[in-house]
């Protein structure tokens, strides 16, 4: 018997650098069909055009669309939010917060209207209070919104271990928990090469180093490239977490979920590692930290309450 099963979708809002990338990788790969959306008159349509072109070189048979028109993203399994501003040299993640929050809460409208029953990928910075806008904003479970930030900045960590250590990548388990800010928290505990601590073979300033580089690396590509902020990794980030939910894979990726009493946070979007399926976020997985990351964690997540706190006045507690 034949089993025929329809390709998944994947909606995109925002096609600048992090949407196009994901999309690009979405289609070549052969995971799902992508509806790409910009506010931008023909950006969305001109970089899907490009990307269908490169089907009969890459192979790839899956669909792009580009459009301006929510309509479009109607029965998505998942919906990425990459839309708004991205940092420009010398601003925080948190200077985005009052312009990018009138942008995501006009998404969340649209996917609450059009796609109720998708998976939302929140990546628009401040990333875990973007999370929080589109949780309030569409009434979703915790379970369907799900951000993205941990899985990057983990694979940073990931990558700057392998190269202090000569190791392949394939070898290194890395963990980053917080949120996707400075306050971050690299996990030296849960971060092995080949299975053994990292504290065993690194020295501990080389530790130091390879710890305040991985905070700063979103900042440091934007200190390099000037006019733009980091998308070949996101993408990826935002690709592995895609994937473990439409293939129901079950991989254990750090990301920004609604806490409700984990790790002793409540009401409020913090990094975490989750197991994801084809339902979202199906397990939070408690590790025994030790008191110092502890307090490092609850430090990170006062932060992001405060910008609730901020959030929750600008829009007069999401009462209209
Ligand atoms: P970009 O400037 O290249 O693209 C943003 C796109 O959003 C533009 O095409 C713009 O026209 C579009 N847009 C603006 N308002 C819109 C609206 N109301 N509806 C639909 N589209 C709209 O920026 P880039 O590099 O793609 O970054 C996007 C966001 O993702 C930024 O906030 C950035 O800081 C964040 N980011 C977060 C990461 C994370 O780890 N969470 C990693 C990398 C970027
Ligand atoms: C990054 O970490 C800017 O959040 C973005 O690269």
């Amino acid at each position: 018997m034949r089993i025929v099963k329809k390709r998944r979708k994947v909606s995109i809002i925002g096609a600048g650098n992090v949407g196009a990338t994901t999309a690009q990788k979405i289609v070549e790969n052969g995971l799902a069909d992508v509806v790409l959306l910009d506010i931008r008159d023909g950006v969305a349509q001109g970089k899907s055009l490009d990307i269908l072109e490169a089907g009969p070189l890459m192979g790839f048979d899956t669909r792009i669309v580009g459009t301006g028109h929510y309509e479009e993203i109607a029965d998505s399994s998942v919906v990425v939010v990459t839309a708004g501003f991205s940092r420009k040299p010398g601003m925080s993640r948190d200077d985005l917060l009052h312009k990018n929050g009138e942008i995501i809460r006009d998404v969340a409208h649209n996917i609450r209207k059009f796609a109720p029953d998708s998976i939302i990928i929140p990546v628009t910075n401040p990333m875990d209070l973007m999370a929080y806008v589109l949780w309030r904003v569409t009434g979703f479970p915790r379970e369907r919104v799900i951000g993205m930030g941990g899985a990057l900045d983990s694979s940073r960590f990931a990558y700057f271990l392998s190269e202090e250590t000569r190791t392949s990548v394939s070898n290194i388990h890395s963990l980053v928990m917080g949120g996707h800010g400075d306050q971050m928290v690299p996990l030296l505990d849960f971060s092995t090469v080949a299975g053994v601590p990292v504290r065993k073979i690194i020295p501990a300033d080389r530790l130091e180093a390879i710890v305040t580089r991985t905070r700063n690396g979103g900042a440091e590509i934007v200190h390099l490239m000037k006019d733009s902020s980091a998308y070949f990794a996101p993408a990826a980030a935002i690709y592995s977490m895609i994937e473990s939910i439409l293939h129901d894979r079950h991989r254990i990726i750090p990301s920004s979920v609604l806490l409700e009493g984990e790790y002793g946070i409540r009401g409020a979007f913090v990094g975490v590692p989750v197991r994801l399926g084809n339902q979202g976020l199906e397990e939070i997985i408690q590790l025994p930290l030790s008191a110092e990351e502890s307090s490092q964690l609850a430090h990170s997540a006062a932060v992001i309450a405060e910008g609730i706190s901020a959030l929750n006045r600008l829009f007069n507690n999401f009462s209209e």
